[in-house]
């Protein structure tokens, strides 16, 4: 067989790392979530959750990874010890090629933006028209469209597929290398420019004064589970890379750098976005059209605001690219396995299937916007059941199998090869792992199948 692609630096197992989990779970989806949910309350609850769920998982996946070499359907069965843990990893599978359907949409919708800005059609208004219903219908317009949030979202796929098909040290490490530090340098300008707008004390208040009044059980499970996302676990990502990393790295410093890395970039985005919300006067809890309709209004407003929209699109294209790279290579490295396909075949078959899954999100928002159920669309419908009932079950399937039937030793095992030998903090982050973690996540999630909405 030939041999199995690894990483080749540290640096390049961070970036592609971090650059899984930053993406459109930071930019686009946290401010709008803290914006929905209280703000600071949200943020509270969502650190707690980063740091006492968020991390010894990321260690934990990568551990399983690395150990087993395997795609993340057999490392469950090979770190189990039996084939039945397989549907666990099946469960993550199927969840991350949900989850690709309708990030190949957004990022199409983003690209979108883009294009636009560039072209300075989107700052096309006419003197005195409205610019709320100016924006409401360039949004309304794409969203409800069939083929032209298509095509801008096969143009995402496409390059995204093209980093794939390269491998993981040609492509994904590679491109991963050059994404990352772009996003970092546009991220630095833009929230430099945020910070002096008139609104962002408003927006330090509103992220960051403490205000507990506002945690409730749906803010606490909406919070957990934008933590698991952004993160991107319990959907194998970290698996999958994890079983790229060699055994002379130290997994436990890469999980913290990743979730820092990722954690500052969340909160930052709030940051970026908020202060010209508040500027401007619009409400923070417009929801998921919040850097669609909301942003450019700002940008309309503010002195050069046509070079920022470009960059602000940009980075999120960036972002969102270099997510999606690691959702389509954990369904690849699973066909390549399965199949002895090649990489190329394999990922163009990939691309194929998560297309037609794409087309039919883009259907649901638009021609076939009437087949709703209970007010959501199938956009709306696989986001929630991913966020709330998969992603939390992998993730307590995880937790169980690594601190229970694999073994704390075992993992500890894993951790220590390349690393140090564990410290009392680490062994605490194990405890939580096998004590915490199962039983926080199922009543949870049981509280959520009782009816209190997320
Ligand atoms: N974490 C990514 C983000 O915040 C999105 C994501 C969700 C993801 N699921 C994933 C990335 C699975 C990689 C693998 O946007």
């Amino acid at each position: 067989m030939k041999k199995r692609d690894t990483f080749s630096t540290k640096i390049g197992i961070i970036a592609a790392s971090a650059g899984s989990a930053i993406g459109l779970g930071n930019i686009w989806k946290f401010p709008y979530m803290a914006g929905i949910n209280g703000g600071s309350a949200f943020i509270f609850i969502y650190i707690i959750a980063i740091v006492l769920m968020g991390y010894p998982l990321i260690y934990t996946e990568f551990a399983m990874g690395r150990r087993a070499k395997s795609n993340a359907v057999d490392t469950f069965g090979i770190i189990g010890g039996r084939k039945i843990w397989n549907f666990a990893g099946f469960l993550a599978v199927l969840t991350v090629f949900l989850i690709a359907t309708f990030y190949m949409m957004i990022t199409g919708w983003v690209i979108y933006y883009f294009y636009n800005s560039l072209t300075g059609q989107l700052y096309n208004i006419a003197q005195g028209a409205d610019s709320i219903t100016y924006y409401k219908d360039i949004f309304a317009h794409l969203s409800t469209s069939f083929a032209l949030p298509l095509i801008f979202s096969i143009i995402g796929i496409y390059i995204t597929a093209l980093i794939n098909s390269m491998g993981i040290k040609e492509g994904i490490e590679k491109y991963s290398k050059i994404m990352m530090p772009l996003l970092v340098v546009i991220f630095i300008v833009l929230i430099g420019y945020s910070m002096t707008l008139p609104g962002f004390n408003d927006s330090m208040a509103f992220l960051f004064k403490p205000n507990f009044s506002s945690i409730s059980p749906a803010v606490i499970i909406g919070a957990i589970g934008q933590a698991f996302f952004s993160l991107s676990l319990g959907m194998g990502a970290l698996i999958t890379y994890g079983s790229y990393i060699s055994k002379t790295e130290n997994i436990r410093t890469i999980a913290w750098q990743v979730t820092v890395a990722d954690t500052i970039i969340a909160l930052f985005s709030g940051l970026l976005i908020f202060p010209a919300v508040f500027t401007y006067d619009l409400a923070p809890s417009a929801g998921p059209s919040l850097i669609f309709i909301s942003l450019p209004q700002v940008f309309l407003k503010m002195p050069g605001g046509r070079l920022f929209s470009t960059l602000f699109f940009l980075l999120v294209i960036v972002a969102a690219i270099t997510s999606l790279v690691s959702i389509l290579e954990i369904i690849i490295t699973y066909v390549i396995e399965k199949t002895k396909w090649s990489r190329k075949f394999s990922t163009w078959a990939v691309v194929f299937a998560v297309t037609v899954g794409g087309a039919i999100n883009i259907a649901g928002e638009g021609p076939w916007s009437y087949l709703q159920l209970a007010g959501r669309s199938i956009f709306g419908w696989l986001d929630y059941l991913t966020n709330n009932i998969t992603i939390p079950l992998v993730a307590v399937l995880t937790a169980i199998l690594s601190g229970w039937v694999w073994g704390i030793a075992s993992l500890n095992e894993e951790l220590e090869v390349g690393g140090t030998p564990s410290t009392s903090s680490d062994r605490y982050f194990n405890l939580l792992l096998k004590w915490v973690i199962p039983p926080v996540i199922i009543i949870l999630m049981i509280a959520l199948l009782l009816g209190i909405q997320a």
